[in-house]
């Protein structure tokens, strides 16, 4: 039949068109990049390459950990640098970019963006993701998917899910409690995908709570698709199968690489010998058909614009970097004297190394653009080299001479490349002892001292009291130089926040002594209290907190309004005005709270937020509206999400740590129906809106009445405040056999059914 009714390819081919053994090959990949082709009917074979931050496509020989060279490529400042900006229309700008040059190179599917938690700064590929909070992730991510996908090119949302590390990061369990896996690590990842949809969810190496995401069917099905109505196709990171016959029928759809045809073979086997069910494999290969054939409805491009992007690239990472302190040193005078120091300068650190290498367009160093920009003298001192080499003593005097001779000295340190990496974690967040020893040289010589960092982590910042000036610039891409120098001249000026908390100390952050665990098992101990909600919980003080980040400008903020919509979201209104001499933006921020909750919760957590552009004295009304459902915690014993009822305290600030104002508003919560059984606790019982105050009522009638307790030993039971606290966890039914509680177990039956006959009643 199919022989006879040749295909005119993705466009109708359907499962039945296709035999067994096609359908099985249709699951895995060709080669390292690409789907099989089918040629019999008309099928194409579709790449998909990396990512995130650029496109690598590698012309000949294959890798994936980015050894081999890639086409040239517009290398985008990496999410740890556009996270900062903390604006998902730029991620949006950044990603129809990234669609356009993977259109151009005929790629199907750019592998990216990651918007895995930074649950330790110590995580090998931080540089790689946006937050250390779910929100952030989210909203960036889906910007970015937005973007690229515009262009008829698919986004691949990784790692799917809890990868935040890459020790032993192929088999490691990440055990983590239902709570903090739903509200933390999951809760980007359904931002993303409900707001964007991307083509292609990538599913993680790791396993969780002891299952490997590539065959748990809870994550990939029962969550992905049945809870966030995912309707695209489940890719394995590149080598994340462990068992396919396992795998796909809980939601896998495609492995790749290549197996070179084994566990192809394996699945044709199980369906055959009926271990795997044939109905799974169709809706897989319905999944990847599906892929190819929006694939095909790509518009062509031919080539990109190499100055556009590369200018882009330039906007883009002037918005991620992050003035961190500045005591009236910068902006830098157009005519000042100033000696750069530090390798960096001339052989930036731009992007992190593994598998989003990109080959770059061109590479702006800082050099040459603060030379550019400068109308004053400005002299070099490598003042160490990258490697380690040469004689450190000539080098750190030639480097104090330079700054003794300048008006200002700008000292460019940073991280190794070798420190940074995908499938490695760092062991430490310091800078390399040669660069401090270098920074304390330069600072005797001359005091008016910038320092410009470049890293992908966070680092210690020993120094920080005894700097005027430190700029984070994170790794910024291709034209990071120029947007330094146009950071560091004004010419731009600094609007991004920190994204994670930088913590005075390792042994500070909140999953310190939990990570990268042993054995196959790391054990998610500090549960919510990742990041800044950590930090905040055991009031410790930290280098700069998490949102923090200056301007050339000052701005003030407006009283807060907050007001409930149809919808249940919130709508928070606040002007803020611009109250410095030059144009800015801000960032602002709003972090929710809920005091007495029935559950922990962090001190704050953020909800919203917006990046606002405004003129020297210009005032501006922003509005940022927090979603219901971003107020819901996640109910263990219900198993979904509960938004509980209360007076939410909203604080609006320009960081964390620098609230400005505040409103309340008052939220009405989801019923929680839970019926009483004699495993409730008084508490429970006495708590409930509609069986408190029966069985109130009830307990006085029953205790006073028919068993034994008079009236005033049931009213002390009932008001004596130690005494309620000692019952409060008590299980009703246990109330019967402990000793000198003259309560029967029938009588307590006759309290419970009260309660719950009232509460059905009412
Ligand atoms: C990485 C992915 C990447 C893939 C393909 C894996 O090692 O974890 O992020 O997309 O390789 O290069």
């Amino acid at each position: 039949m199919t022989q006879s009714n040749p295909k005119t390819g993705a466009a109708d081919v359907v499962a039945a068109d296709l035999t067994l053994e096609e359908k099985a090959s249709l699951t895995s990949g060709a080669d390292f990049w690409t789907t099989k082709a089918i040629d019999r009917v008309g099928l194409p074979s579709v790449m998909m390459t990396d990512g995130p931050h650029g496109l690598r496509k590698q012309a000949e020989s294959n890798d994936h950990l980015g050894l081999a060279d890639s086409v040239p490529a517009t290398c985008f400042p990496p999410a740890v640098a556009l996270g900062s900006s903390f604006d998902p229309e730029l991620a949006e700008r950044v990603g129809v970019a990234l669609g356009v040059e993977s259109a151009a190179n005929d790629v199907a599917v750019i592998l990216g963006p990651g918007i895995n938690i930074k649950r330790s700064p110590l995580c090998g590929r931080n540089f790689e993701y946006f937050s250390e909070d779910p929100i952030v992730s989210g909203v960036m991510g889906a910007g970015l998917i937005r973007g690229i996908q515009s262009r008829g090119v698919g986004a691949s949302l990784k790692h799917f899910a809890a990868n935040n590390q890459e020790f032993d990061r192929m088999r490691a369990s990440s055990d983590i409690d239902p709570r903090p896996l739903r509200e933390i690590y999951l809760r980007g990842f359904e931002r993303a995908v409900t707001q964007a949809q991307p083509w292609t969810v990538m599913c993680s190496y790791n396993r969780i709570n002891g299952t490997y995401a590539s065959e748990d069917r809870w994550l990939l099905t029962d969550v992905l698709r049945g809870e966030w109505d995912f309707e695209g196709l489940v890719v394995s990171d590149w080598g994340a199968v462990n068992d396919r016959v396992v795998g796909l029928p809980a939601g896998l759809d495609l492995e790749m690489p290549s197996s070179g045809g084994r566990t192809d073979a394996q699945l044709v086997a199980a369906v055959r010998d009926g271990r795997l069910d044939e109905a799974a494999l169709d809706l897989a290969v319905g999944r990847v058909l599906d892929l190819l054939r929006k694939a095909q409805a790509r518009p062509t491009v031919e080539g990109f614009d190499i100055d556009a992007h590369h200018a882009l690239a330039r906007e883009v990472a002037g918005r991620s970097i992050v003035l961190l302190k500045n005591e009236g040193v910068l902006p830098l005078a157009r005519a000042a004297t100033v000696a750069v120091i530090g390798a960096f300068a001339e052989q930036p650190r731009y992007q992190g190394a593994g598998s989003s290498l990109i080959n770059p367009t061109r590479l702006d160093t800082a050099l040459d653009e603060l030379r550019t920009l400068s109308e004053g003298e400005v002299s070099y001192a490598p003042g160490f080299t990258l490697d380690g080499s040469g004689d450190a003593a000539a080098l750190t005097a030639q480097a104090v001479a330079a700054a003794r001779a300048a008006e200002v000295a700008v000292v460019f340190l940073g991280l190794p490349a070798s420190e940074e990496s995908e499938g490695y974690d760092r062991d430490h967040i310091d800078l390399p002892p040669a660069q401090l020893a270098l920074l304390e040289a330069v600072l005797a010589a001359n005091p008016v001292t910038v320092v410009v960092l470049s890293n992908g982590g966070a680092v210690a910042l020993p120094f920080r009291d005894r700097v005027p000036a430190i700029v984070e610039g994170w790794l910024l891409g291709q034209a990071g130089g120029g947007a330094t120098a146009d950071v560091l001249y004004g010419v731009v000026n600094p609007s991004a926040k920190l994204t994670e908390t930088i913590p005075l100390r390792l042994a500070d952050s909140p999953s310190f002594g939990n990570f990268p665990g042993e054995f196959g098992h790391v054990r998610y101990g500090e549960g919510l209290l990742v990041g800044y909600r950590g930090f905040d919980a055991r009031e410790l003080e930290v280098a700069y907190p998490f949102g923090h980040g200056l301007s050339y400008t000052t701005f003030s903020y407006g009283a807060p309004s907050a007001t409930l919509q149809a919808s249940g979201d919130v709508l928070v209104e606040l002007d803020v005005t611009n109250t410095g001499a030059s144009a800015g933006r801000e960032v602002v921020q709003l972090y929710t709270s809920l005091d007495g909750s029935v559950v922990q919760r962090p001190p704050r957590e953020l909800k919203a937020f917006a990046s606002v552009a405004l003129q020297a004295g210009e005032t501006g009304r922003v509005a940022l509206t927090v979603r219901r459902e971003d107020l819901a915690y996640w109910d263990v014993r219900l198993d979904r999400w509960i938004v509980e009822g209360g007076d939410y305290l909203i604080e609006v600030g320009a960081s964390s740590r620098d609230l400005r104002g505040s409103v309340v508003v008052r939220i009405e919560g989801d019923p929680v129906v839970r019926p009483l059984t004699m495993e409730s606790s008084v508490a429970d019982l006495l708590a409930d809106p509609v069986a408190g105050p029966v069985a109130r009522e009830a307990m006085a009638a029953v205790f006073g009445g028919g068993v034994g307790m008079d009236a005033a030993g049931a009213s002390m039971m009932a008001n004596d405040e130690a005494m309620m606290k000692m019952m409060a966890s008590f299980p009703i039914g246990r109330l019967a056999a402990f000793p000198g509680v003259p309560v029967s177990y029938d009588g307590i039956e006759t309290l419970i059914a009260a309660a719950n006959q009232a509460r059905s009643a009412g």
